[in-house]
């Protein structure tokens, strides 16, 4: 896949594009200086700056057209007179924020649905977990244009979410960048509650091509909005939308669960016979289901399970369970897999059902 890559001569830059080569992706990568990236195979190297949106868009139209670019990628910082993150500031306060505007504009008008951006720990939902003191420092520092930059950001990426249901974006808060070894990245979700104080650029590199690679941390849709930024260090268990329907897609349903799904196959007389692939979930998670009035209830025995299907094709995608009335068992073989990193089926003996009532249904299923 190729990508656009915006800092790509930037110390967590030029590790991201190596990280990229070496999962066999494509770059384009917009450098200020000609010479600031070594000239390599699979990486086009393109002379400009972001903050001008024609230079972006001479990027995406150099672009070969049987490996146009699919993603982008920014881990751009504000420009200082040294490294040392309270030297002088030598780039506009908004070289990110304009530099992602203008980016936008430009995938808009390729098709480009995707955005991963190199964000810091301390910005937006992770700022209270900054604590007084950190916070202080920045807000009375020079680094404050940095924080604020990233802030915009954020805002807008969130705001392009909001008119563009299909439109993907994680912004990766890392904590304080040092030059160690590639580890294994851990998540702290995104008020960053106990993360840690050092990550290496390396394993940032590395998170950023998993977030660009996988969905699990894309923000799905702004109808179920959740700040979808990362605070990397630590792990995050979070839920996504998992979006499913019934065959005619006349009964359409959004559940907020983990990515990882326990799964329940039942040999009862009507599951067997459905081959219902199912998960419990809280009546909470289930966050929309569209065409309810199309859903039958076919209910036998006690009459407490409530077995849906839609009257149009007969497929289930969801029905109330025996087992646990006060939640919904939804059908996996109804949902997208978009979102599905990983599941696990356990058998259940419906056949004896007094047996398995004895158990925690929920989250188990
Ligand atoms: N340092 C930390 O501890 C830390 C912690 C958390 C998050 N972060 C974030 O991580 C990100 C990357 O940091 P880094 O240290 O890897 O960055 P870096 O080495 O300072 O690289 C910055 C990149 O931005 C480009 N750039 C700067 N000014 C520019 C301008 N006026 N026009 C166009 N491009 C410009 C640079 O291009 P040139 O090569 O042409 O100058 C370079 O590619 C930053 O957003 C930072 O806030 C840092």
């Amino acid at each position: 896949m190729r990508i656009f890559l915006l800092g790509g001569s930037g110390r967590t830059g030029s590790l991201t594009l190596a990280e990229a080569l070496s999962r066999n992706h494509t770059v384009t990568a917009l450098v200020r200086r000609p010479d600031a990236l070594p000239s390599q195979p699979n990486v086009s190297i393109i002379t400009g700056t972001p903050l001008n949106q024609a230079d972006i868009s001479n990027s995406f139209a150099s672009a070969p057209r049987s490996d146009p670019i699919r993603v982008v990628i920014s881990t751009l910082n504000t420009g200082r007179t040294s490294d040392n993150p309270w030297a002088k500031t030598t780039s506009p306060s908004n070289l990110m924020a304009e530099s992602v505007r203008n980016t936008l504009a430009v995938m808009k008008e390729h098709g480009v649905k995707k955005m991963v951006v190199l964000g810091t720990n301390g910005v937006g939902s992770s700022r209270a977990n900054g604590g007084w003191l950190f916070n202080w420092i920045v807000d009375h520092s020079n680094l404050k244009v940095t924080f604020d930059d990233h802030y915009e950001v954020q805002k807008l990426l969130e705001a392009e979410a909001e008119k563009d249901v299909d439109f993907k974006w994680v912004d990766v808060r890392a904590t304080g960048l040092d030059n160690g070894e590639k580890k294994e990245v851990k998540e702290f979700g995104n008020e960053g509650k106990g993360v840690g104080w050092f990550i290496s650029r390396k394993s940032v590199a590395g998170f950023l091509l998993d977030a660009v690679e996988g969905s699990q941390w894309d923000r799905q849709t702004p109808l179920y909005y959740m700040e979808w930024q990362l605070t990397v260090c630590a792990i995050m268990n979070t839920e996504v939308l998992h979006k499913g329907s019934c065959h005619c897609k006349k009964v359409n349903l959004e559940v907020l669960h983990s990515p990882d799904i326990e799964l329940s196959e039942c040999n009862c007389s009507i599951c067997s016979m459905k081959g219902f692939l199912g998960f419990v979930i809280e009546k909470s998670a289930l966050k929309s289901l569209q065409g309810e009035e199309n859903l039958e209830v076919y209910k036998f025995g006690t009459g407490t399970a409530q077995h849906m299907f839609c009257k149009c094709c007969g497929i289930s995608p969801l029905t109330v369970p025996r087992s646990y009335p006060e939640g919904y068992n939804i059908n996996y073989r109804c949902l997208a897999r978009d979102n599905v990193r990983s599941i696990n089926v356990t058998p259940r003996d419906g056949q004896n059902w007094e047996q398995e009532m004895a158990k925690d249904i929920v989250g188990k299923h």
